[in-house]
């Protein structure tokens, strides 16, 4: 009897079709990175997503903050963590962290073949959510100084007004662990506050970083204020690539977790297992 090849395609929410491959697996893992600690708030939406999958994060502490590195300099950082990575055996990669994404992408595409996911700060949601019509954006000086962001507002942020803020230092109080200090607190303060004096009802959290202070920042702009971020809508995009190229892990597959760091600060692993939120295996690279 003639074997039969099922083919089944897959309307993604670009309204794309793709073929995908439902018996074919693969076991090696999905690498994500960012400047610091702050992908792993997109690590957790990909964990959770593909449970099966499993995944290697390298933390480039010791160069974080990107945002405010030239991007001759953060293209050097993606093209070592990515050989780093490569070189573990990564299917995809993830570039948790909108500055390097920004900065470096089409470059990383140019040069790399695996499928690369990249992230953007979350203006079309929010401009879609409000009902202001104000939407603020918390980024990296980086991210908002980008053309990537510029090409953002121009196709997205047309019917509302958008105001940015760049949060320098916030970073910093996440790689340090400062989740819920008072120093962390003011400085939401200064740079949410004029959001909110411009009438901003949803505030788009645009760093990786940032969704990891999420309680503290709700608690700064109060209830009322929206707040949105990509880690959920990034790991289902990966969902798809992986489904589209046929490398999606067996269902059976019990996945592990492995951290990379090449932080100097003593506390590094605890800030790590305290964002993760489980006790976590962190080398250093
Ligand atoms: N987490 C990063 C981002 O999403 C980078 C922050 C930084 O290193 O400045 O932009």
């Amino acid at each position: 009897m003639p074997q039969t090849v099922y083919n089944i395609a897959i309307v993604t929410d670009a309204g794309l079709v793709m073929n995908a491959h439902p018996n074919v697996t693969n076991a090696r893992p999905i690498a994500v990175f960012d400047s610091g600690v702050g992908g792993i708030s997109v690590l957790k939406h990909i964990h959770s997503l593909l449970p099966n999958e499993h995944l290697l994060y390298v933390a480039d502490s010791i160069h974080a903050p990107y945002g405010n590195k030239s991007a001759a300099e953060i293209q050097a950082r993606c093209f070592a963590i990515t050989d780093f990575l490569i070189a573990k055996d990564a299917k995809a990669l993830v570039v948790a962290c909108n500055t390097a994404t920004a900065a470096a992408i089409d470059q990383m595409r140019a040069k790399y073949s695996l499928p690369i996911i990249g992230m953007e700060p979350a203006v079309k949601p929010a401009a879609e959510a409000s009902r202001t019509g104000i939407i603020g954006v918390l980024a990296t000086t980086g991210t908002l100084q980008s053309a990537q962001f510029a090409a953002l507002l121009e196709s997205y942020g047309r019917n509302v007004e958008v105001v940015t803020q760049a949060c320098v230092g916030l970073v910093e109080c996440v790689e340090r662990g400062e989740l819920r200090d008072d120093s962390t607190k003011a400085l939401l303060r200064k740079y949410c506050q004029p959001l909110l004096d411009e009438g901003a009802d949803t505030i788009v959290l645009g760093c990786t970083h940032y969704p990891l202070l999420k309680s503290l920042i709700q608690e700064v702009v109060g209830a009322d204020v929206v707040l949105i971020d990509t880690g959920a809508a990034v790991a289902s995009q990966l969902k798809s690539r992986l489904l589209e190229h046929g490398l999606l892990a067996a269902s059976n597959q019990i996945a592990n977790v492995n951290f990379w760091t090449n932080s100097v600060s003593d506390n590094a692993e605890n800030v790590i297992a305290q964002l993760w939120g489980e006790p976590v295996k962190v080398s250093h690279f």
